[in-house]
């Protein structure tokens, strides 16, 4: 299947370079490279152009060249914006299986929710190009005061590694609806499906340099980014770390950040859940995308008399999922993304008295990043495996006595980005609601979201939003005009033109 990588991608990725910068493809203008590899085996896919300050003012350029007209009409936005949602259905096999191949997702998710949330994405927010208007406010008799939103102009953004096509149009879709123009920098350690869509949003019809992606690095080509003087706003995801970098260069240069952090999400099973399905939601949650989700709920609180049923039944789940090769429709489970990461986990679970629970359907292909799925029962609470975001496929469940002590516990933690918990009792979900703090509790369901949902960290887990109306509004600014029919007049009095 890795073969098929110069198949998928525009040719002129391999020939000129996997900068887009104004509708052409380019390379770095001193001309460095990175050399991309797949997390499954190590393998080589391709050499990418790894962006610049220059290049990052290039593309800045093009974006703010062409900010007005594309600004101009609501109505052609919106229609092309539903085309490009058509393009990404259409090329659901091209864009799955790169997004497999290069971060590692399996090939039955890339094929099918990837793709269908990211076009869903699309189709939303244009849908939202002619409704994102402003209001009027009565100021007296003669005078009224027009409220209205106006795009920032170009916005520049940041994305991490996980789920890359969705993390791409999560960014692009709102941030054209409210025309803007947007420079994107992909996470380097899985660029490549972020080239095809732009390739893809191009036959659909996108005018020049309304969207420019950058490939490369953090400090190079996403820091510039952030301080370039044409850039109004900044919209990043990635860790908490690199968010604190990224809000200090931002408030430096006095800018709007949106900041889409880690979490270390908590699920709860009270005494009265439905035992098999809060089960099978702690183990979608901890192993899907092998833990690498920012919404992961690994953190499972359990009351105390159901913990050994339900770790039994965890178990048992776990023990159908194989792992392995992502590019198989059969696997559930894929690698981690890296070396780095793979080396972090270990070092996150060293010493924790962690079960091995794949073993029976556990397949790694040899030079892949892969991490065998585990439940943690033991473990120390003030360590750093219980503290920290782990961003591997690891349970950890820790038993509770009362309620009060369930929320306590779940908001024992600096980050606060969702939370699932589960119970027939309404009193219970009616305090879940209001207790837990984080951007989104799913009460008996848990990655359950649309396009139209929501969803951003409190506490340390981000500033502002994603998806939804609320994420429109982040793009546009407030402008008022203040009118007055009937004549103004100076506290300091006036003169008639004849005195
Ligand atoms: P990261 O923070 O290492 O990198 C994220 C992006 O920032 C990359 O594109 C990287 O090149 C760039 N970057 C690094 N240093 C930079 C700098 N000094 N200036 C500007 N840009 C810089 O994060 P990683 O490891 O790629 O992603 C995993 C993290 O992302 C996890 O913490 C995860 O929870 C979070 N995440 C959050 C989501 C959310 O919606 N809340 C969604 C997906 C991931
Ligand atoms: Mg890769």
């Amino acid at each position: 299947m890795h073969e098929n990588i110069r198949d998928l991608l525009p040719a002129e990725c391999f020939s000129r370079g996997t900068l887009w910068i104004g509708g052409q493809w380019c390379c770095a203008a001193d001309a460095g490279s990175f050399a991309v590899t797949s997390p499954i085996d190590d393998r080589h896919l391709m050499v990418a152009s790894r962006a610049q300050a220059t290049d990052a003012d290039r593309a800045v350029r093009a974006a703010k060249s062409v900010a007005t007209s594309w600004a101009g009409d609501s109505g052609k936005r919106s229609a092309l914006m539903l085309r490009i949602g058509e393009e990404i259905r259409k090329h659901a096999q091209e864009l799955g299986t790169i997004e497999t191949v290069d971060s590692g997702r399996p090939i039955s998710e890339t094929t099918t929710d990837s793709v269908q949330h990211a076009a869903g994405l699309f189709d939303y927010y244009a849908g939202l190009t002619d409704k994102l208007h402003g209001s009027t406010v009565p100021m007296g008799n003669d005078t009224t005061a027009l409220i209205e939103r106006e795009p920032f102009g170009v916005i520049g953004a940041i994305s991490a590694w996980n789920y890359p096509l969705l993390n791409a149009a999560t960014k692009i879709a709102p941030i054209l609806a409210c025309g803007n123009t947007i420079v994107l920098k992909p996470a380097e350690q899985s660029p490549l499906v972020t080239l095809l869509l732009a390739a893809l949003m191009q036959q659909a019809g996108l005018p020049d340099g309304v969207v420019n992606i950058l490939t490369g690095f953090g400090p190079e080509a996403g820091a510039p980014l952030i301080t370039h003087p044409m850039v109004s706003k900044v919209s990043f995801t990635g860790s908490m770390e690199t968010g604190r970098r990224v809000a200090a260069a931002a408030g430096e240069a006095l800018k709007g950040v949106i900041l889409e952090l880690g979490g270390k999400s908590p699920l709860v099973v009270f005494d009265d859940a439905d035992l098999p399905r809060a089960a099978s939601a702690a183990v979608f949650s901890t192993f899907k995308n092998a833990g690498q989700t920012c919404t992961s709920c690994a953190r499972v609180l359990v009351a105390r008399p159901l913990i050994e049923q339900f770790v039994t039944l965890c178990s048992a789940i776990a023990a159908d999922l194989r792992v392995g090769d992502p590019s198989d429709p059969e696997t559930q489970i894929g690698p981690l993304i890296s070396a780095e990461q793979l080396a972090r986990v270990r070092r996150l679970i060293a010493g924790v008295d962690a079960r091995h629970v794949c073993e029976k359907r556990y397949r790694p292909v040899p030079g892949g990043h892969f991490f065998p799925p585990m439940i943690v029962t033991k473990y120390a609470f003030d360590s750093d495996f219980a503290r920290q975001e782990i961003f591997g496929p690891i349970m950890a469940v820790r038993p509770f006595d009362t309620d009060e002590e369930a929320w306590q516990l779940a908001n024992e933690t600096e980050y606060g980005l969702a939370a699932s918990v589960w119970t027939s009792s309404l009193h219970r979900a009616e305090r879940a609601r209001r207790l837990i703090e984080c951007g989104i509790v799913w009460i008996n369901c848990a990655h359950t979201l649309s396009a139209g949902t929501p969803i951003g960290g409190h506490k340390a887990s981000g500033l502002g939003i994603e998806h939804g109306v609320e994420a429109a509004e982040q793009y546009m600014k407030v402008k008022t005009s203040v009118l007055m029919s009937g004549g103004w007049h100076s506290p300091f009095g006036m003169r008639s033109a004849s005195t």
